[in-house]
């Protein structure tokens, strides 16, 4: 991961960045902003002469890398900030690691005043875009290591950094879970990961329950959906658990460590990344890893049902009744509806035994998320408004997107099966909806208090996109860490 630090006096200024907002002398083009380091005096004035021939217009993201033979500084990267917010410094960042990947080392000349809000932003931008995921060598691995930030008083954004290197070696921590191959990634795998993540942290406590246990505490879906693989299931039980909380959370996320679709196979085009489909799960993780770094004074209780939905002679069957855990049963019509059956055990385990005050779940659920929504949005499921408020507002600020979808009664009949008391796959209706309806029959008394979010969509992306990098985007870690942090 790139080094940032914070400086008051620069000591490499070969390669520098200078920020551009819009609005230059002959209002098209962008101009410089005044910096808290003071560059040569030419700087500034090539810089906007640059911007207004090249055709610069200073909005978010937009950067260019400037060469200059014999002067000093010999690298400039003009970069676009737009309004010079949060918002805007992301995509700066962002931009600014892709524009500087051959250098290796750049110091920014940060504006005079600059808010530790953008501080956030460019760190969280430049830490998520200059991610990559390669198995073995990496011949093309970006040059750029070292990022300064040059400020005239560092102190004043310790914090800031702090708060985005955790959030997004967080984000990054997902994403690799979520782009290993699923040859690697089986349950056991998973588990362990986890435990290794949370030694390196104090104060987390971990429970890996095997197949055993599962079948003794009645974990009916879980050990269903994981029956047909040579990989047991798991169920992952993360604590954390500072002396000032007051407020309980149950985060739940969806580990499905490969989706086949099980007997109901999915057709290959389908099937093709079906090893992202454990994304809700590492958001979780990854979530409760970055609360107990940031050391929020929240009580987090994080479960991780984790699965491999296979085909063999052990799978489960379409049409067989399954017994959750607490003693709700499903009529299972396809097998390709697996999330929701490890979910659901979960989740009446969080609502019988842990009693959280909130109760949240992400999942990468229904093709239909991506349908409704398109690629980049998350379909956001609650019947508390201040708590859909609440997780949209902290999702937006974190750079992600969410939409409020509706939960609405005249579909809940669907649910209904002559054998058991849910049919977990009905065909009528939206599928995300018919979905996020059946989770919400096993959130019992906390049915008020409960949040979920369809996550299939953002989870992964087909190509770089500001701060998203080709594959794994981590979506759902950044939201959670800024809606946790207002916790008390
Ligand atoms: N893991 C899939 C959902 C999915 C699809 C995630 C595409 C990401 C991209 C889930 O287990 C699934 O197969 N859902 C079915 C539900 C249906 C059988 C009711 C779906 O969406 O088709
Ligand atoms: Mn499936
Ligand atoms: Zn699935």
């Amino acid at each position: 991961m790139l080094a940032i630090r914070l400086i008051a006096e620069p000591d490499q200024l070969d390669a520098v960045a200078l920020p551009l907002r819009p609005g230059g002398a002959d209002d098209a083009s962008a101009a410089p902003v005044p910096t808290a380091v003071a560059l040569p005096a030419e700087v500034a004035d090539e810089a906007a002469a640059l911007a207004s021939m090249i055709g610069l217009t200073g909005r978010a993201g937009e950067a260019h890398r400037q060469l200059r033979p014999g002067a000093a500084p010999a690298r400039l990267l003009l970069v676009g900030i737009g309004d010079g917010d949060e918002p805007g410094w992301r995509s700066a960042g962002a931009a600014l690691a892709r524009a500087g990947k051959d250098e290796t080392h750049i110091t920014v000349a940060l504006p005079v005043g600059v808010s530790a809000e953008a501080v956030r932003g460019l760190v969280e931008g430049l830490l998520l875009a200059s991610y990559r995921y390669r198995l073995g060598a990496d011949g093309e691995a970006p040059a750029l290591t070292g990022v300064d930030l040059a400020v005239a008083e560092p102190e004043a954004y310790q914090q800031a950094l702090e708060v985005a290197r955790t959030t997004a070696t967080m984000t990054r921590l997902a994403r690799d879970l979520t782009n290993t191959p699923s040859s690697v990634k089986n349950p056991q795998w998973f588990a362990d990961q986890i435990a290794a993540a949370a030694t390196d942290l104090p104060g987390l406590r971990l429970r890996v329950r095997e197949p055993e246990e599962l079948a003794a505490e009645g974990f009916g879906g879980i050990l269903a959906v994981g029956g047909g693989s040579a990989s047991g299931p798991r169920l992952v039980e993360l604590d954390w658990h500072p002396a000032e909380a007051t407020t309980h959370v149950v985060l739940v996320g969806k580990g499905i460590t490969f989706d086949t679709g099980g007997i109901s196979i999915k057709p290959v085009p389908a099937m093709k990344l079906m090893r992202k489909d454990m994304a809700g799960a590492a958001a979780v993780v990854a979530a409760t890893l970055g609360a107990a770094a940031l050391q929020l004074p929240v009580r987090i209780t994080t479960l991780a049902p984790l699965a491999e939905n296979m085909v063999s002679g052990a799978a489960f069957r379409p049409g067989d009744i399954i017994r959750h855990y607490g003693g709700l049963t499903s009529e299972t019509t396809n097998s390709d509806a697996e999330g929701r059956l490890v979910l659901a055990d979960a989740l009446a385990y969080a609502v019988a035994e842990l009693k959280p005050d909130l109760l949240i779940d992400l999942a990468t659920l229904t093709g239909a998320n991506a349908i409704a929504l398109g690629t980049r949005t998350g379909a956001l499921y609650s019947d508390n408004d201040q708590l859909a408020d609440d997780m949209l507002t902290a999702v937006a600020e974190a750079g992600e997107a969410a939409w409020r979808m509706p939960l609405p009664t005249d579909y809940v009949e669907h649910l209904g099966s002559e054998l058991a008391d849910l049919h977990s796959a009905p065909t009528q209706g939206g599928g995300s909806v018919l979905a996020a309806l059946y989770l919400r029959e096993f959130t019992g008394e906390l049915r008020e208090k409960w949040l979920h979010i369809d996550m299939s969509a953002p989870s992964w992306c087909e190509r770089d996109d500001a701060e998203l990098t080709r594959g794994a985007t981590g979506w759902g870690v950044r939201g959670l860490l800024r809606w946790l942090a207002t916790l008390r």
